[in-house]
């Protein structure tokens, strides 16, 4: 089954709480935080702070993806306030290996992001250290952007690497395009837009939990 996991930054900040309340009562999986320090990606968006905060609420997994640059200054802080799942950018990081082991060691699951334009076949020495691979299906730094088609690919070659982790797409993610992420290899699912702006999540995510 697809794992779904809502992306916060589709939701309305001033209504953090209850938008959230909203994604697990209609069944989520996971919770998608999206981290930007206005370098590695051209926009800001939260800190550990939320973090913290969504952790003392919710119990469910908290999948925080980190798109900063020199991702081994966080890790630490980001594990601390309570996050289950680390990504880190391959384009960040500095030592890739040794940050994946390091996130493992603090007691988080150590996941690897590649931008649209970095293939596969340069994380073929980390995939083994890694528990989830997150591919970008657009431009991070931004929500509501359209999906790349051609990122479906890069989930294939990643299978055909003989990666059994999890994949996950991130980026203009839709019922659409799942079916196809799903052929490719696909078991993680983010989604921001598409289900914080939905009038019916619940049937949405249900949907999403069906596709074989
Ligand atoms: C983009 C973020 C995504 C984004 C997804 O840089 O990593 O998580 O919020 O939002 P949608 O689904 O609207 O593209
Ligand atoms: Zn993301």
């Amino acid at each position: 089954m697809i794992k779904v996991s809502p992306s916060i930054l589709a939701a309305d900040p001033l209504r953090m709480g209850e938008e959230v309340q909203r994604m697990v009562d209609a069944g989520c999986d996971w919770l998608h935080v999206d981290i930007m320090d206005g370098a590695f990606v051209p926009n800001l968006s939260y800190g550990p702070g939320l973090v913290k905060a969504l952790r003392g609420r919710f119990s469910i997994p908290l999948d925080v993806h980190l798109m900063i640059a020199r991702p081994e200054q966080y890790a630490e802080t980001f594990i601390a306030a309570g996050a289950d799942w680390l990504t880190v950018h391959a384009e960040a990081a500095q030592n890739l290996p040794a940050l994946l082991k390091e996130i493992r060691r603090l007691g988080a699951r150590p996941s690897v992001s590649l931008k649209p334009a970095t293939p596969a076949e340069r994380i073929a020495e980390a995939l083994p250290l890694c528990d989830m691979v997150l591919v970008m299906t657009v431009e991070p730094g931004f929500g509501g952007q359209r999906f790349m088609t051609e990122q479906i690919e890069k989930v294939r070659r990643l299978r055909e690497m003989g990666y059994t982790g999890h994949i996950q797409a991130d980026g203009g993610v839709n019922l659409d395009n799942l079916p196809l992420l799903r052929q490719a290899g696909l078991d993680v699912a983010v989604l921001g837009t598409a289900l914080y702006r939905s009038d019916n999540p619940q049937a949405d995510i249900a949907r999403i939990h069906a596709i074989p």
